[in-house]
């Protein structure tokens, strides 16, 4: 099982948390990954400037949004199973 957390602290929140959240649950659901992938959110991962940051299987991803979470899933996560 991969664990993927998602940062959800005040500041990766303003930079579009939920969003990425969204993406992430709607490409989990999509691509049929329940028994794969487990996603959580987190409060404040301490790098903050870099937000927002998902951290998969311990490993922090930095500077994830809107516009790069579905290639950053895909890139990342399902296409690494
Ligand atoms: S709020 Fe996300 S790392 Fe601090």
């Amino acid at each position: 099982m991969k664990n993927v957390s998602i940062c959800v602290g005040s500041s990766c929140h303003l930079k579009g948390a939920a969003e990425v959240v969204d993406i992430f649950k709607n490409l989990h659901k999509k691509l049929g990954l329940d028994n794969k992938v487990e996603l959580s959110a987190s409060f404040c991962q301490g790098n903050c400037t870099n937000g927002v940051n998902v951290v998969i299987d311990g490993k922090i991803i930095p500077d994830v949004g809107p516009e790069n979470a579905e290639k950053i899933f895909r890139e990342k996560i399902s296409e690494c199973l």
